[in-house]
């Protein structure tokens, strides 16, 4: 087994980027929620070094979160993060208190006393830029630490016991604002807590086929596959550790952009030669929809037929004993809210749930240790072709809910695919692909008069999304060139017989959402 560290949770919004630097650094971590770890839950999951998390909380305030007592008293390295360090401190036998001045954004750090942290990055007397977002702040050091870093708003920026191995840092070294906090967590990992650095993709996917082996026996997997870069993940994965045992289903909706079902077909089916049904359900889905235009129903209809042809598709191979999901870390974590109460919901995206209890199969989750960008190096480790697994994400309902107010025919659906499909072809020529989280183009349910050589038209008008994020929490469209936007449109215009109109939308998330339905 790898090497790795504990992640305590107090909340911050930013937790999962620790974990995201920590993995890049090579070494296994896990986030897990401050008040579900104790001593004994940390030994056995024998984290070689603690990273205590940022959070919302005031450690000031009464029942605010703490770390275990037997933390400490464990013997293990621990560095504490913004809240992470003041929680340690008030324990440890320090003072925290309200900051009279709010530190928020960029600050400069000042090194003043040479540290294992900062070895190799920064020298003492150096000043490195950091990212600070706090409003209390460590006045008095718990006996055995010194200063070793300060800032204008917050004296003790960072501080150590370099005996016992405790570091604390005001700021954030996982945001890229910190420019040197990739470095800070790597020394914290190898150099301080000693973790061997040697957790790769290539490690993973022999540990997690050995894993799966163990888990499957002799037993038979059922796999959905969409297209999406998830299930292709998981069936080439599945289809390493277990060959035939192995059959993928690929219910195909008639919602998919063009080209894409014929690629899942001879990727898999041709050239890794896993079992493959293809089901051709566009009929099927096209007539449960008819005249339907509300998204929330559209969403709930399509989730329904889906299950409803997947469950006859796998009765119709033989069943199976096991269910594969693509279910990620960030599905996984159970963070910690501090508002607790419902959410409302704007939009139902988990369409396909409650499929494994219905069907009564074990789940299979390859996955679920890997945030999305290890999923797509787990995918080129395994030998998926680049453009299937660098894919932008791509809605379950697809092109369906990319035809907001009006009934979805064949007609429209085939007239938003070409037009989908020569946006994408440029943004791909033009290089942009990678820069951006997400793109396509929505048929409007609008026709508007245009002219064409010398006759009127009267077409559909479209637009054209597209748009940066991260996680797709929020997002801002992305700043084309004009001549770009014109370029496309003046294709779309020109070869899709039935579009005169393209428009292009520079809304961000929030107040809009990504899809527009
Ligand atoms: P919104 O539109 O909510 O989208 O800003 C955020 C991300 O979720 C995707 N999305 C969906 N994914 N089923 C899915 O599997 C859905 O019903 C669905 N609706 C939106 C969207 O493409 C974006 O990546």
């Amino acid at each position: 087994m790898s090497d790795r560290v504990l992640i305590v949770d107090f909340g911050s919004q930013v937790t999962q980027l620790i974990a995201r630097r920590v993995r890049e650094a090579g070494v296994y971590c896990e986030i897990h929620p401050f008040n579900r770890v104790s001593a004994e839950s940390i030994t056995a999951f024998g984290a070689k070094g603690v990273i205590l998390s940022g959070g919302p909380a005031s450690v000031a305030d009464f029942g605010s979160p703490r770390a275990p007592d037997g933390l400490f008293a464990l013997g293990l390295p621990i560095l504490g993060i913004c809240y992470g360090q003041q929680t340690l401190c008030e324990q440890l036998g320090g003072k925290v208190e309200p900051g009279d001045h709010r530190e928020f954004g960029r600050a400069m750090l000042t090194l003043v006393e040479p540290c294992a942290l900062f070895e190799g990055v920064v020298a003492k007397g150096e000043q490195t830029q950091v990212w600070m977002s706090h409003g209390d702040r460590v006045t008095a050091l718990p006996p055995g630490f010194k200063v070793v870093g300060t800032s204008e708003g917050a004296p003790f920026a960072a501080i150590a016991n370099a005996e016992k191995r405790i570091y604390g840092v005001q700021f954030h070294p996982e945001v890229v604002h910190t420019p040197i906090g990739k470095q800070l967590l790597s020394n914290f990992v190898h150099k301080i807590a000693g973790c061997a650095g040697d957790w790769t993709m290539k490690a993973f996917r022999a540990q997690e086929i050995a894993k799966v082996r163990a888990q499957v026996g002799k037993g038979r997997v059922i796999c959905g596959l969409s297209g999406g870069v998830d299930s292709s993940v998981v069936a080439a994965l599945l289809h390493e550790a277990i060959g035939d045992q192995l059959v993928c289903v690929f219910v195909d909706t008639g919602f998919m952009r063009s080209g894409e079902s014929e690629q899942v077909v001879s990727v898999f089916r041709d050239r890794f030669n896993i079992k493959l049904v293809h089901k051709d359900a566009s009929e099927l889905f096209l007539s449960k929809l008819a005249g339907q235009t509300d998204p929330e129903k559209k969403r709930k209809t399509i989730g329904a037929t889906f299950i409803d042809v997947f469950e006859e598709e796998a009765r119709a191979v033989g069943g199976a004993d096991f269910l594969a999901q693509g279910t990620l870390y960030p599905d996984v974590i159970e963070s910690v809210s501090f508002t607790g109460g419902p959410s409302v919901t704007i939009k139902s995206h988990h369409n396909v749930g409650g499929l494994p209890e219905r069907m009564n199969m074990k789940l299979v989750e390859p996955l679920r240790e890997l945030f999305k960008d290890e999923v797509r190096a787990l995918g080129r480790e395994l030998g998926l072709p680049d453009d299937m697994v660098g894919r932008h994400p791509f809605p379950g309902p697809g092109l369906a809910i990319r035809v907001p107010g009006q009934p979805l025919t064949r007609e429209n659906l085939d007239i938003l695919r070409k037009a989908d499909s020569i946006y994408l072809d440029e943004i791909r020529k033009a290089g942009l692909y990678d820069q951006i989280w997400q793109a396509f183009a929505v048929l409007l349910p609008v026709r508007t008069v245009g002219v064409m050589g010398d006759s009127r038209s009267y077409d559909y008008a479209c637009a054209l999304r597209a748009v940066t994020s991260t996680d797709g929490m929020t997002a801002d469209f992305y700043p084309f060139e004009m001549a770009f936007i014109g370029r496309v449109a003046n294709r779309i215009i020109n070869e899709v017989k039935g579009i005169n109109r393209v428009t292009y939308d520079i809304t961000s998330k929030p107040p809009g959402t990504i899809e527009w339905e």
